[in-house]
């Protein structure tokens, strides 16, 4: 193990971590499986959404093959329990921790115990809002605010020989998310350009299917002339649709659909013409992140900001890419 001298003992409580027995390793016992494997600790956010469960097996699949002992934890959206997660893996003196944080804030403490056990952190996919940046080595993900941006553009050109208001209701992700907050702001700042763009409705579904199909049911109920959804999820679209289809309107039609992500299940909904545009969000994080944790392990310099490649779909796009997409 390329361990340090140091050793925090930060955590005085067992902790009970949901582990899934990622990659090549448990959640069990602390060490690697020889002196030159890597052992990292990832504290994944939940499963809440098609994403998140292809984020979780590319970063398993990644480490078996490049031989990183992996001990992963499922905090099932809950801050408290990332942070016990983070514990025991400092605990278990770890050679790197990788992390996607539940929400933006509230890092600083068990981020310093981190530093102080001298383990290096990565986070993966989100950010955090701590202003002390040496506390983490590198963030890998996605612009989110650019990715909600594309979003807006797009619906900027398709209203534009639309007359009168345009009624947008928005899915917005778990709140205090990196994703929800950025991606509402990305999508407002480009709706800003037509000021008959107005969102009427915005709430959180916490990046559910059951969440967005429970909040468009109220929003559907409350508002009478919804034009658009704009969910910031698949998932949260594609409950959307079932509550739009239940109301005896037709999604895509009677009322656009714009959504992020494009995993399988987004995608084919697309196709069919039930969503109307989706911007990438990219899970498959699981091999740069091997990378950029051998590199921060051998003490190199990695960048401190990586940020993963996108793209946007239409009904026409996701009918030609349906069959080959991975995930
Ligand atoms: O952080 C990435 C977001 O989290 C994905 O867009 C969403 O599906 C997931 O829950």
């Amino acid at each position: 193990m390329f361990r340090k001298s140091l050793v925090a003992v930060v955590a005085a409580t067992t902790l009970a971590l949901t582990a899934c027995g990622g990659g090549s390793g448990s959640d069990s016992g602390g060490g690697g499986a020889s002196d030159d494997t890597i052992t990292m600790g990832f504290a994944q956010v939940g499963a809440e959404s098609g994403w998140r469960t292809a984020n979780t097996k590319s970063i398993q699949e990644s480490a078996e093959e490049a031989g990183v002992d992996l001990k992963f934890s499922d905090a099932q959206q809950k801050q408290e329990n990332q942070i016990k997660a983070i514990r025991s893996y400092i605990q278990q003196q770890v050679d790197v921790i990788a992390f996607s944080p539940v929400v933006e804030s509230g890092w600083d403490t068990v981020l310093k115990e981190a530093k102080d056990a001298e383990i290096p952190v990565i986070l993966t996919d989100r950010s955090v809002d701590s202003t002390d940046t040496s506390l983490y080595r590198t963030f890998l993900g996605s612009d989110f605010v650019e990715e909600g941006k594309k979003a807006g553009d797009w619906l900027v050109e398709d209203s534009a020989s639309a007359e009168g208001p345009v009624n947008i209701v928005e899915l917005q992700g778990t709140t205090g998310a990196a994703p929800a907050i950025d991606r509402k702001e990305g999508f407002e700042a480009a709706i800003a350009a037509d000021p008959d763009l107005t969102i009427v409705e915005s709430q959180t579904g916490d990046f559910t299917r059951s969440g967005g199909k429970q909040v468009m049911e109220a929003f559907l109920k409350n508002t009478p002339d919804i034009d658009v959804v704009y969910a910031h999820n698949d998932d949260m679209g594609l409950g959307a649709i079932e509550a739009i289809e239940a109301a005896g309107k037709v999604p895509g039609q009677d009322i656009k659909i714009i959504t992020v992500d494009a995993v399988k299940d987004g995608m084919t909904a697309l196709a069919e013409g039930k969503i109307n545009y989706i911007v990438e969000c990219n899970p498959l994080l699981g091999d740069q992140l091997m990378d950029l944790a051998a590199k921060v392990v051998a003490g190199e310099e990695v960048p401190a900001r990586v940020v993963t490649e996108e793209t946007t779909f239409t009904p026409e796009q996701a009918k030609e890419v349906l069959a080959s997409r991975e995930y």
